[in-house]
This record gives structure tokens, sequence and C-alpha cells, in this order.
């Protein structure tokens, strides 16, 4: 029976760039939607980048630009993306779409209706100088309990205690670095308890949750009344204004989950087919890939939302866990937070989209990836076992094509075609891991046959050449099979086979009939082998250097080169800046340069040429200027430099400058800096900005 399925990965925040962890989940959900589509099931993927909240109006106003320029850009950037590791969306929406809005409403009005939204007084952080409520992640303090400083708002990353952000002692905004203060405001909030029967009864539903998931709703959610869920927030907050709530905004993680229906709504509309029959009918299953962090709002939250306004309900959450590297959280010093698109910039796609395949058990467990581990799996799997049986074959069968009738392969066809609704099992499990042993094993006993008949020989032996041609025919017989059933995996290596073997793989059970007489086209290589300098470059490159809060302070800047930094106060020196005796003033031109650095130390500090895309005047600071930089590959900075006295705004958009990439951000009064520019001279009119020759560009690294 064919069965109608929708399938969602979470949608990414716009507030930054897509990187290996969040590809575990596209990768997961794109191969799963792919096998469904495979299996002749209608299949329909949807996603959208989640666009709303403070995150997303701060950055905006620190690059001074519009959040909808902002969200653009990053939709541009998180497609390409993912298309880069052929993750085949039907639909890539918005949440900042009218099509969202008008969903919004309608469940809004559903939860009006079914009388479960409350209003309730929050007292919450206020930042008086950025005017808006603080998310405990824009707080910083000392812990209440250990005393260690610098510790975000809800927990603290070196004794563990967790605590609200007003616990704090000598708390600060991470905005704008002022103290907060305790304001009040009205929220409005989902009255989830009133549904929890109902969510008791569904999450324990066969085949609905992980087992793992249903022991931690039932551990810390279910076995007592659920809390109201806040979901408003009060101006200013970029997101929709609650329509009989002027004032208050839906809160992101409203929003949020309704884009899938939103997406879904624009699909529809483009092609003439009806929400309801995908939204609204038991006919369709809908199927969530989600990661641990976001088990409890699809789970809890969401399906209580679609109840009350009478949409279906999840078939299925998929949960995952996270993406570690080496055993280890990603991190950006050692190099192993890794962007999507650095991956791509040198190594193809599939390598991933395989090791992901061959790691993820449908379990929650966190997988490990293991750059040696990577190269080997890729190496030894796919290009020794899969490749290998097409390269060993292929190129014997050009002038004949294979064989008109298909020969006797001592039953190894009929075996691997046997094997379909076990690997089909696995893969519909979301066990890809399993699905992948099982391939493997049967590419191990089509090598071992080849290995055993060896046609390379047989053909150079008078009379033989037949034969020849039916060991080629049953090689590429079972790697047809292969390809079909890596194709979720593997698309690119499946058109490969295709062009092979001007056949296309169209169905699953394609693995049960074999092709016979049909042409061979000229062997292309199909993949290369995994080099280990590639997956060296592209964690080097991924490596942000720490930053030099110590060393910046030990290092006098180069002579020649003055720092332009934000107008931050002057690093310490820790010897003396050498001055002129006679006056007691700096020396107006050193002479001599600074003590001698190694290589690695200069490699240290990050240089970027970086284009200036907008600049404006601080009029409240003496000697900034705001500029928003541009650093390639879709980034953009804000940075405010200490160079009014020699420059003026309009002097500088579009010019390429060069910008200290890696140092840490600094929070000022205007906004955060991102970075340094460089400019040589002393001061006042005294300033010269450096600038590349002609065919720089941005992000290229400056050694
Ligand atoms: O955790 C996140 O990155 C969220 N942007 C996921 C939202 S998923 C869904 F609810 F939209
Ligand atoms: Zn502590």
């Amino acid at each position: 029976m064919t069965r109608r399925i929708l399938v969602t990965s979470a949608l990414p925040y716009a507030n930054g760039p897509i990187h290996l962890g969040h590809l575990v989940e596209y990768i997961q959900t794109d191969i799963w939607a792919r096998f469904q589509r495979l299996r002749g099931h209608r299949c329909l993927y949807v996603c959208a980048d989640d666009t709303h909240g403070t995150a997303i109006m701060i950055r905006a106003r620190q690059e001074g630009r519009t959040e909808e320029a902002l969200i653009a850009d990053m939709s541009v950037a998180h497609q390409r993306d993912f298309a880069g590791f052929q993750i085949a969306f039907d639909h890539y929406g918005s949440t900042h779409s009218s099509a969202n809005l008008e969903i919004c409403k309608a469940i809004w009005s559903a939860l009006r209706r079914e009388d479960l939204i409350v209003e309730q007084d929050v007292t919450q952080l206020y930042d008086p100088e950025a005017g808006v409520f603080l998310a405990d992640r824009f707080v910083k303090g000392t812990c209440p309990k250990c005393g260690a400083a610098q510790q975000y708002g809800d927990n603290c990353d070196q004794c563990g205690a967790t605590y609200s952000a007003a616990e704090l002692i000598d708390a600060t905004s991470t905005l704008s670095g002022a103290r907060p203060e305790m304001r009040t405001a009205s929220h409005l909030f989902v009255d989830v308890e009133r549904r929890h029967e109902l969510l008791e009864q569904w999450v324990q539903e066969p085949g609905r949750l992980q087992p793992d998931i249903v022991n931690y709703l039932k551990g810390h959610f279910l076995s007592e009344p659920l809390r109201q869920w806040d979901v408003s927030r009060p101006a200013p907050y970029f997101g929709f204004e609650i329509p009989d709530a002027p004032g208050h905004y839906w809160y992101v993680w409203f929003d949020a989950p309704i884009g899938y229906i939103g997406a879904t709504a624009e699909w529809c509309q483009a092609q003439g087919e009806s929400l309801q029959d995908w939204w609204r009918s038991e006919q369709t299953e809908i199927h969530h890939f989600i990661g641990k962090d976001i088990a409890y709002f699809h789970t809890l939250f969401w399906p209580a939302m679609l109840q009350a306004a009478g949409f279906q309900l999840p078939a299925r959450v998929q949960v995952h866990g996270f993406l570690k590297v080496n055993g280890e959280k990603m991190s950006k010093s050692k190099g192993t937070f890794v962007h999507a698109s650095t991956y791509l910039a040198h190594l193809h796609p599939s390598y991933l989209r395989y090791y992901y395949a061959s790691k993820l058990n449908g379990r929650v467990d966190d997988l490990d990836l293991n750059p040696e581990e990577f190269v080997q799996k890729v190496n030894s799997d796919l290009v020794g076992k899969v490749v290998n049986l097409a390269s060993r074959t292929a190129r014997f069968v050009q002038e004949t094509g294979l064989s008109p009738q298909y020969p006797d392969d001592e039953g190894l066809f009929a075996a691997a075609a046997a094997e379909a609704e076990e690997i089909a099992k696995a893969y519909e499990a979301a066990d890809t891991a399993r699905a992948m042993r099982l391939v493997m094993a049967l590419a191990d006993r089509a090598n071992e046959y080849i290995d055993r008949k060896q046609p390379w020989a047989l053909r150079k032996q008078p009379g033989r050449a037949e034969e020849a041609q039916a060991v080629c025919s049953v090689g590429l017989n079972l790697l047809r099979q292969l390809a079909v059933y890596l194709a979720p995996v593997l698309p690119d290596f499946a058109r490969r086979c295709e062009r092979l073997l001007n056949v296309p793989v169209r169905h699953w059970d394609d693995v049960k009939t074999p092709l016979r007489g049909t042409a061979v086209a000229p062997f292309e290589h199909m993949m290369t082998r995994v080099d280990p300098k590639a997956v060296q470059a592209m964690l080097a490159a991924s490596a942000e250097v720490e930053p030099l809060a110590n060393a910046a302070a030990a290092a006098e800047p180069p002579a020649s080169v003055s720092n332009v930094h934000a107008g931050a106060s002057p690093p310490p020196r820790r010897t003396p800046a050498p001055t002129n005796a006679s006056t007691g003033t700096p020396t107006a031109k050193s002479a001599a340069t600074s003590a001698t650095c190694t290589l690695e130390d200069f490699e240290r500090i990050d240089l970027r040429i970086a284009r200036i895309v907008a600049a404006e005047d601080v009029p409240e600071a003496r000697k900034l200027v705001k500029l928003s930089v541009d650093l390639g590959e879709r980034e953009t900075r804000t940075v405010f430099a200490g160079i009014k006295s020699a420059y003026s705004p309009s002097d500088l958009v579009g010019r390429l400058v060069v910008l200290v990439a890696n140092l840490a951000p600094r929070t000022m009064k205007f906004g955060v800096s991102e970075g340094m520019i460089l400019a040589s001279g002393e001061g006042g009119s005294e300033l010269f900005l450096l600038s590349p020759d002609e065919g720089a560009t941005p992000g290229q690294r400056v050694r």
C-alpha cells in the first residue's frame, strides 16, 4: 500500500551557519525520505529557517541592518549548504512568512477557543541600555554557589549549579555591558496540563517514540502536573505580534514548529495540493526528525497545540544524539567545529553521508566523528568494496555489454535480493548503521566471487571471453543491487551507476531483476579515496585561534601597524611602552621593532581580507565609526573602529581592509565589536587603513 508521509527536520536558527553537528540530522532525514520514495511511497520533505527571537533582533541591530535582510542572507547560505550535501527538500521556507503567520493565527484562535491561554506577570532581568528583556544566555555574572566569574544566567560551567539569572552576583548584560534591572511584564501561557492525559497516552503508543524518550518524558515531565508554557514576549521582539494582544509577540518556539505547517502550505500552494490532506488527514503520517535537546517541545507542547487546533498529530518523533568529535564536544579552538561550507571546500559530501549513515543506529546515543575512522571507513567500504567492484569488471565488458542471459552466479544475486526486506526494515527504523553493515556484507561476498573468478585473467585466455563477460555481468549486477540499496545514502553514486549501466534506479524492487544485454558505458571513476591530508586541511581551516587574552597583553603591536579596535582602552602592557625621554610621551615613530615571535605565534592571529559594506558615525563616541564588514561566505561582522579622526563613513563603504578576525568580541556601550581592522600611523589625521592589492577578495587569509 502506498503511504503518504510528511517528514521534517528541525528548523535551523537563522543566526548561524550550518555545521557538521546540524548535518547529522539533515543527512539522517534526507536518507529516510529518499528511502521512502524509493519504496514507492509519497514522501514530502519540508523544512524552513527559524527566524524569530531576540538573538536575531540583536544581531541585526549590531550589523546595522534589518532583521529581514539578515534572515534573507542566512536563508540563502543555509540552502546552499544543504544543497551541497544533497539534502533534497521538497520545500524550504521561513517562519517569517505570511503562510506561517496564517497558521499561527489559526492555532492561536483554537487555543483561545479551547480556553487554553492564560495571562500572568513575569518578572525578569531587563537591559535598560539595549531596551530588551534578557534571556538567560544574555546575562553573565558570578556564580552564586561557587563564586566562579563570567557564568551564564542559567547554570555554572564550573560547579554545575543551576539558578535563575537574577541570582547571579554582579550580573551584566552581554548585549551592552549594562547592569540589568528587574522588570515585570505580562506574558501569555498555554495551559498544557489540560492535555496531560492525551499526552500521556500519545507518548506511549507503540512506534511513536524511542523507549529512552518515553522514559525521559515520564520521568521528568509527565509524573507531575505540566507547567504552563510561556508563549509570548513583550516588545521589542522580532516576531509576529499577537493579533488579539497588541504589544505581545509570539515567542520564537511557538511559531517555529508551526513553520512545519507553514512550509507545507507554501508547497501546497505552489503544487495545487491541499493542506488539509497533509495536515488534517489520518491518511498522512507525520514524522519529525529532531535532536535530543528539543525532544520535549516536540512531544509535549507541539502535540497539545496540534490537537487543540484539529491538526494531525505526529506519527513518530525520531530523536538523535549530539555530534562529538574525537569523543569531545565540537570545539572552535581545536578545529573540530566545522562549517558545512568548509567541509565542502575540502571533501565530497558522499563521504560524510556514508560515514554518518554507518554510525546512526536509530537510538538517542551521541555520535562520534573520528577523523581516522572516517578516512578508514570510507576508503575501505565505499572505495575498497563498492567502487572496486565496478572498476574490476566494467572495463572488460564495454565492447560486449552485459550477457544476454543472466549467467549462473552461484545464487549470489538471489541471495542479495532476499535481503531487501531486512535492509528496508533497518532503514525504516532509522538504523542505517545496520543497513550499511548488511549492504557491506553483500559487497564482501560479491568481491570474493570476483577475486575467485579473476575476469581480467580469463579474458586473456583463448576461448574464454564469453566466460569473462559472464563473470563481469554478474559483478555489475551485484554492483547495481548495492547501488539501489545505497541510493538513499549515496544518490550521487546511484546516478553514476545509472550512467555506467544505462538503466535508471527507480525502485527498491530493482534489486529483484538482473539486467541482461544492456550496454555498458566507458568506465569513469566513481569515487576517489579520501585523502587524509584533505581532512587535516579542513580541520586546520576550521581552527579558530583561542582568544589571545593574555598574549595580547604581552605582545606589543607591530611598530608600523597600530590597532584601531573599537576605541577600546589600550591593552595593558607587561613592559612599559617606549617613551620619548624628553617629553615622557610615547615616541612618535618607534624605530625598533618588537621582540621576535615565532611563525606559530604569528599564525595564531587570523588576518582576513574584508570589505566594508556599511559605515556609520557613532555620534556619542569621539573616535568611533561603526562598520559592517563582509568576510566572504556570507559572514558579516560589526566592527567599531577608532578612525573617525581620519575617515568619514561615506569614504569607507566598498573599501577592502585587513581584519583581525579571531580577536575575542568586545562588548561596548554601542554594541559588540567583532574584530579589529588594521591601520598604520599614530592617530588623529595620521591614520592610514591597510588595503590589499587589486584582486584580493573578502575572506582570504593574510599571511
Ligand atoms: O533548536 C533549534 O535549532 C530550533 N531552531 C529548532 C526548531 S525546530 C521546530 F520546532 F521548528
Ligand atoms: Zn559555580
